[in-house]
């Protein structure tokens, strides 16, 4: 199938990115969420880094006019009906995504696959709630989007070869590698990266060193781009916590168990880069 048209569930960072990097690459892009204020700082987002492009002259003022061309918004799903994908990407809570999918299926005509960008959670389980689970699969982004190169595609159970089919050449009409993984918590990325991200939490709850003297470890030591703590604030202590607790459910491992010091900043309400504050001060 010729994809020309995709929606996307959700304008935070990583529904801004994908929605950037679709319109970037000539696909029309219906970027939704549920208030104007989440579609506005969303587009505001893009914008910026359209701008900086232009500025370090990576791209041409036309090029900027014809991405926003491609770009529309909107705050009702209803929008999302003539796509030939809908990439899902709201809050990470396996209850809303599933009320969600079942919502997309009303909205979609047959046609139409539903994408997941969940960060770990079953996609079989989400395709079973939208009725239509062989037109369901994961499509997994990272952050921050217009620089990370990779998407994992993940099938469910019951997804069929045809959407999986589709979901690669998406990735690929966007300019990103796709790498295929079967279905279990955390895919391949996550369940590698989240247990260090949380470890860095354990030893800095147990005082092995400061925040700044574990990031700046792993930078020096392991030739990180970043740092482990900084990493968490990136990507959103209050999804990592989500996602940290789904493993420990899931594998039943206590090398999955979520450290105190992570717990901490979410019920602080530091949840990193997005709220100014996490194991570091972005206010400053
Ligand atoms: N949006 C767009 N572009 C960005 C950006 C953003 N948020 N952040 C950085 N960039 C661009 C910069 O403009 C710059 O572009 P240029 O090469 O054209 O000048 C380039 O990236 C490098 O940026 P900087 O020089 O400012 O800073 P760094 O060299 O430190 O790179 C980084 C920034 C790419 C974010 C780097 O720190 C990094 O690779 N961090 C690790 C990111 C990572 O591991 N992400 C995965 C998280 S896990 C995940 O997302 C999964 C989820 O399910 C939990």
């Amino acid at each position: 199938m010729a994809i020309k048209k995709i929606g996307v569930l959700g304008a935070g960072a990583m529904g801004s990115g994908i929605a950037q990097v679709a319109a970037q690459s000539g696909l029309q892009v219906v970027l939704v969420d549920l208030e104007q204020r989440f579609v506005d700082r969303g587009v505001q987002t893009m914008l910026k880094n359209w701008d900086k492009d232009v500025s370090k002259g990576k791209i041409s003022a036309e090029d900027k006019a014809r991405f926003v061309g491609n770009l529309t918004t909107s705050t009702q799903n209803i929008d999302l009906k003539d796509c030939e994908l809908v990439i899902e990407v709201v809050v990470e809570n396996l209850d809303v995504k599933k009320r969600v999918f079942a919502e997309l299926n009303d909205i979609c005509p047959p046609r139409t696959v539903l994408a997941t960008n969940t960060s770990g959670f079953s996609i079989t389980e989400i395709a079973a709630a939208s009725g239509r689970p062989d037109r369901v699969v994961g499509m997994h982004f990272f952050n921050p989007v217009p620089v990370m190169r990779l998407v994992e595609v993940i099938p469910g159970t019951e997804t069929s070869d045809e959407t999986v089919a589709l979901a690669m050449e998406v990735c690929q009409i966007i300019g990103k590698t796709a790498i295929k993984a079967k279905e279990a918590p955390g895919f391949i990325v996550n369940r590698l990266l989240v247990p260090y991200l949380n470890d860095a939490c354990h030893a800095l709850q147990e005082g092995v060193a400061s925040a700044e003297d574990i990031d700046q470890a792993m930078k020096l030591g392991a030739n990180m781009p970043i740092g482990p703590l900084a990493l968490c604030d990136l990507v959103g202590n209050d999804v990592l916590l989500m996602v940290a607790e789904y493993f420990y459910k899931e594998f039943g491992d206590p090398k999955f168990r979520p450290s105190l010091a992570l717990k901490q900043k979410v019920r602080a309400g530091h949840f990193g880069v997005k709220t100014g504050k996490g194991f570091f001060d972005y206010t400053r």
